[in-house]
């Protein structure tokens, strides 16, 4: 099918990627001003924040670090952050960790050039000024966060993740250090680098992709058909690590042009009414909706066989479109994620209101198949 012929692709942040990376920190920090380091408990105890204090200790940086970030960040968070970076008198910021991090790091980035409450900048156009220096170093290899303008704010009372989406909260620099991320124990590496899989596989057969897109979207999920098993087998994969940290950004600055698809619209809503893993959500959706999609990209599907080690020496495009399906399952039960969403929690009574709030995700209207509130409910029910 033709392309868009009307696009724009924008990348700001610079990413630096190497074993040891992790010393070109100082680079991108104004010498002579406090950064904040935002990170989780997790990261300090198995010594992760140490390694990036000591880079900073080296370069004279002065920092203050926060580090009571949990998972999906509520904006008593974000707010306390924020008054630990002015406090400190802080003038950059460094986010370290998974999404969530990452994520709180950029919103105090909003506030800082900003002022006011976080919620005031929900939405998209919102954030108008430029944000400190701000840093991202990820530790996982599933959400991009350190080169997409999106950061996610979750809402205790409605249990609605609510998104901040500007380019001016896309860090001036990522950078990818594979020996930061040793202590990712095999649970959380999984399902995480399946949800990267899931940003490039979206991404690339979804509406909006464009040549630009696509090479990079094809590339991340060779990475990941190559590299996300080897990765989570032991702590010692460094080069294979460091490719799944690579797959991660690359499937981001995909998504971050073209949006997502049914996959993620599905997780999204699940999310909102189980306490289930993005990445676990993600992974046990994506071939159902890959099931339902296939007759609207083939040839894509197809495509995708070849790039996660399928051997489609003399398959049909049809029999290669559906083995790729096939490999993605396969790839979950290695990766010890289960079949069904009813095994992490996800209770089959709740389909009709998961697949009302799916409908309403601008995820559905870019997704490549055409999908009614029925297709939806479908969906869920095979899924759960
Ligand atoms: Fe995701």
């Amino acid at each position: 099918m033709p392309f868009r012929t009307l696009f724009d692709f924008r990348l700001p942040t610079c990413l630096v990627h190497g074993p040891g990376s992790i010393s070109r920190l100082p680079e991108f920090l104004p010498a002579g001003q406090k950064t904040l380091i935002i990170t989780d408990q997790g990261l300090r105890a198995v010594g992760v924040v140490d390694k990036v204090i000591g880079v900073l200790d080296a370069a004279g940086i002065s920092y203050a670090c926060f580090d009571e970030v949990l998972g999906n960040p509520p904006a008593s968070c974000v707010q306390a952050a924020y008054r630990r970076y002015t406090r400190e008198k802080c003038g950059s910021i460094v986010g370290l960790g998974g999404g969530s991090p990452m994520d709180v790091a950029k919103m105090v980035g909003v506030l800082a050039s900003h002022g006011g409450q976080v919620e005031a900048y929900l939405g998209a156009g919102k954030v108008l000024k430029n944000l400190p220096p701000l840093v991202c170093i990820p530790t996982t290899y599933g959400t991009g966060s350190e080169v997409t303008p999106f950061a996610v704010l979750n809402n205790p009372k409605t249990k609605n993740k609510d998104p901040i989406i500007s380019w001016k909260i896309a860090p001036l620099a990522g950078i990818l250090d594979a020996e930061l991320c040793v202590a990712l124990p095999a649970s959380v590496g999984g399902p995480t680098g399946m949800d990267a899989l899931t940003h490039a596989l979206e991404s690339y057969t979804n509406l909006m992709a464009t040549p630009i897109t696509e090479g990079i979207a094809l590339s991340a999920i060779g990475l990941v058909g190559r590299n996300l098993r080897l990765a989570c087998a032991n702590d010692h994969e460094l080069e294979a690590t460091g490719q799944m940290l690579i797959a991660s950004a690359m499937a981001a600055m995909a998504f971050s042009q073209t949006r997502l698809g049914n996959v993620h619209a599905m997780s999204h809503a699940a999310g909102g009414q189980f306490e289930i893993h993005h990445g676990l959500a993600n992974a046990i959706i994506l071939p159902y909706v890959m099931e339902f999609n296939l007759q609207a990209r083939l040839e894509k599907f197809a495509k995708l066989a070849g790039l996660l080690g399928v051997n489609t020496a003399g398959m049909s495009t049809r029999q290669a479109a559906e083995a790729a399906v096939e490999e993605v399952r396969q790839m979950n039960r290695d990766l010890g994620i289960p079949a069904k969403l009813g095994e992490a929690g996800v209770k089959a009574k709740a389909i009709a209101s998961m697949a009302e709030v799916a409908m309403k995700s601008g995820n559905v209207a870019v997704n490549p198949r055409r999908t009614t509130l029925r297709d939806m409910e479908q969906l869920f029910a095979a899924a759960v």
